[in-house]
């Protein structure tokens, strides 16, 4: 029996130093095809997962693990040419009534007109809190990393590691509940959302051009609390310098970039809506 035992352990060594070098996820080891009938695929050895929608249905994936906190990164192409009409929602979401969600959805829009990020977070089922960005490329010609930092203190969204959303755990100071109790797995879907997602619904899905189709790679949850049966684990190398990111903040850098995409690439935010909010802005406006 000695020599079997030795085997297994250096299969084990060499399986545990490709997945440091590949540190990308394999979407075959971290998500699964949930619905779609085919039409979302994993290609390329689990490299590449792409979902399509076409007249008769989207499609869409999960992740295997739930997170509770992490600093979860994807790579999306988004669909190119005419993609009006179209939604691909990215997200975190925990399950049941009074959930919590960390949301970026596309919005497509016609051949060269620009697509709106809409992201929105839910605390305990309530959402309404609505952020609304066109971005500083072309998210059609290539992929870009799409980021969240979710930690206690603050969920971060991130474009290219640019930050252009900061929702803080303002909790303590006047009630407004925070992610923070419940784990989340990962979402994703294409579908058709023509009733609303271009310019308010007033350009249709053309289904000539469907097939329409996203593509994700490089998937990076390295730095994430996995959650099983409750029990979160950060990792199997949880030393403080590793675990940075579960107190990480915007340096000064970081908020000069966040006012800088706020300033010239916001086109909503909820928080400057005072006539949907008559009875005064919702209390962590007053914390920004
Ligand atoms: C689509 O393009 C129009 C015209 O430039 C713009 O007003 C709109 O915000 C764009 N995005 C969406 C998703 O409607
Ligand atoms: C904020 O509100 C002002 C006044 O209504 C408006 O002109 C501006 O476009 C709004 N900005 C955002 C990012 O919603």
């Amino acid at each position: 029996m000695a020599f079997p035992r030795v085997v297994p352990f250096l299969v084990l060594l060499t399986i545990s130093t490709t997945v440091v070098v590949a540190s990308a996820g394999n979407f075959y080891q971290d998500f699964d095809v949930t619905w779609g009938d085919g039409r979302g695929k994993i290609l390329d050895n689990g490299n590449l997962l792409t979902l399509s929608l076409d007249k008769a249905s989207g499609s869409g994936f999960q992740s295997k693990n739930e997170y509770l906190f992490g600093k979860i990164d994807m790579q999306l192409k988004l669909v190119p040419g005419n993609s009006a009409g179209t939604v691909t929602a990215y997200y975190l979401s925990s399950k049941g009534a009074g959930w919590d969600e960390i949301d970026f959805e596309f919005l497509g829009n016609l051949s060269g007109d620009p697509y709106i990020l809409h992201t929105n977070v839910f605390s305990q089922g309530k959402g309404n809190r609505e952020q609304q960005f066109y971005l500083w490329f072309d998210p059609t010609a290539d992929f870009h990393t799409y980021s969240i930092l979710w930690n206690p203190q603050r969920i971060v969204f991130s474009v290219d590691g640019t930050p252009i959303r900061e929702f803080k755990n303002t909790e303590a100071i006047n009630g407004v509940p925070f992610p923070k109790s419940q784990a989340m797995r990962i979402y994703s879907s294409l579908w058709n959302a023509d009733d609303w997602a271009t310019r308010g619904g007033l350009v249709k899905t053309d289904w000539n051009q469907a097939p329409f189709t996203a593509s994700y790679r490089n998937f990076n949850a390295n730095n994430a609390c996995v959650s099983s049966s409750g029990t979160p684990s950060c990792g199997s190398n949880s030393t403080p310098a590793s675990n940075a990111w579960l107190s990480e903040e915007l340096d000064s850098t970081n908020q000069l970039r966040l006012k800088w995409v706020q300033k010239n690439y916001m086109i909503y935010n909820y928080c400057n809506d005072s006539q949907r909010f008559p009875q005064g802005l919702p209390p962590e406006c007053k914390m920004a």
